[in-house]
């Protein structure tokens, strides 16, 4: 028989929660699917599950640890006070008190959340990453030379296509400088300039603590854009229903890749996990170019975990249903604490 757990299911608010707080109304919306999904997963796993979702008040966490006494966190809180930035944070809190969590810990945060700092690693490593610069805010807007176009500017912590557009894809000096200051601006925060690379958009998913499994790989096609035109996963791509019908966007299985690039991706896709000390489960974000170059835009650990995402159905196709995936994820959660 398998062993039951007490879990506690960590989830982020975004206005002050009581600890006794009734999330039935959140839970039954759209923004809350991932955290209802998981929560269903827990309730069919068996395990002893109280959840808690927390704003900007760390005591209400600590007086749940102490009265519950989990033996492990489902970690599903991505920010604090309405900032995503803080999402470390509080995994550097579980981590100093020694509560295993699940998903991935501070510093694979910190790394990922930079797509400078991650993109300068790889590349020492020699991972194919775009060429770049960083421009802090409050800094001349001045494109190295170079730097070629056409370029993509974005901000170099946002998540979720937060700042993407598509004015982000710029072939002059001039649009270069009115989107830097732009998103210095909007974003209040640093940029990053990025080569575009044309190509087909990967996403790969792995689940593991030490042994790493790489789910079948997912893509973004762009059906109905014209051949010539840049294909990005802008904000609206991703969230917007009917932009994505209009222009023929889906999320589907990669097709047609030769079965020794798809080993390499995942080979690639490994190093850049261990590189970047993730842990628990990801999503990196790649570009296959036409000579089948395969380049790394960006690492997401703690990947949206909704059952109908690209994360979940990856593991599905892999033969991991949902409910096995989360208590696979939490024995993950568990391993790491004993390290
Ligand atoms: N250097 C690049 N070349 C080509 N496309 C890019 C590049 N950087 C970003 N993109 C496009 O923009 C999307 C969002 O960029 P990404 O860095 O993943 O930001 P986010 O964290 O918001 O997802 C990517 O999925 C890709 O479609
Ligand atoms: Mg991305």
């Amino acid at each position: 028989m398998k062993k039951k757990l007490k879990v506690l299911a960590l989830f982020d608010a975004i206005a002050p929660t009581r600890i006794d707080q009734d999330l039935t109304p959140e839970l039954s919306t759209a923004d809350w699917k991932t955290e209802a999904n998981v929560l269903e997963a827990l309730a069919a796993l068996g395990h002893t599950t109280e959840h808690l979702a927390i704003f900007d008040n760390l005591d209400l966490l600590r007086q749940k640890l102490e009265s519950f006494a989990p033996d492990v966190l489902f970690n599903l809180a991505d920010q604090f006070k309405n900032n995503r930035g803080f999402d470390q944070n509080i995994v550097s809190l579980l981590e100093m008190q020694g509560v295993p969590f699940t998903g991935c810990g501070a510093t694979g945060l910190v790394l990922c959340k930079h797509k400078g700092i991650s993109k300068k690693i790889l590349s020492y490593h020699r991972i194919r990453t775009p060429n770049f610069v960083v421009i802090p805010r409050g800094q001349r807007v001045a494109r190295p030379r170079q730097l070629k176009f056409p370029l993509l500017v974005k901000p170099v912590k946002e998540e979720a296509s937060l700042g993407i557009a598509q004015a982000s894809f710029v072939e002059s000096d001039e649009q270069f400088r009115d989107r830097v200051t732009f998103i210095h601006d909007r974003h209040d925060g640093d940029v990053i300039a990025e080569e575009y690379i044309a190509g087909r958009e990967l996403y790969v998913s792995l689940l593991g603590h030490r042994r790493l499994e790489v789910f079948p790989i997912r893509e973004l096609v762009f059906r109905e854009v014209p051949p010539d035109e840049p294909r990005i996963a802008t904000y609206r791509a991703k969230w917007d229903e009917e932009y994505r019908k209009r222009w023929g966007l889906e999320n589907q299985f990669a097709e047609g890749l030769d079965p020794a690039l798809v080993a390499h991706i995942a080979q690639t896709c490994k190093r850049i996990y261990r590189l970047l000390t993730i842990d628990g489960y990801a999503r990196i974000d790649l570009r296959l170019t036409a000579a089948n170059q395969v380049y790394f835009i960006e690492a997401n650990p703690n990947p949206i975990l909704a059952a109908d995402e690209d994360f979940a159905l990856s593991a599905e196709k892999a033969g991991v249903p949902y409910p096995q995936l989360i208590n696979r994820i939490i024995l993950n959660g568990m391993k790491t604490v004993r390290d």
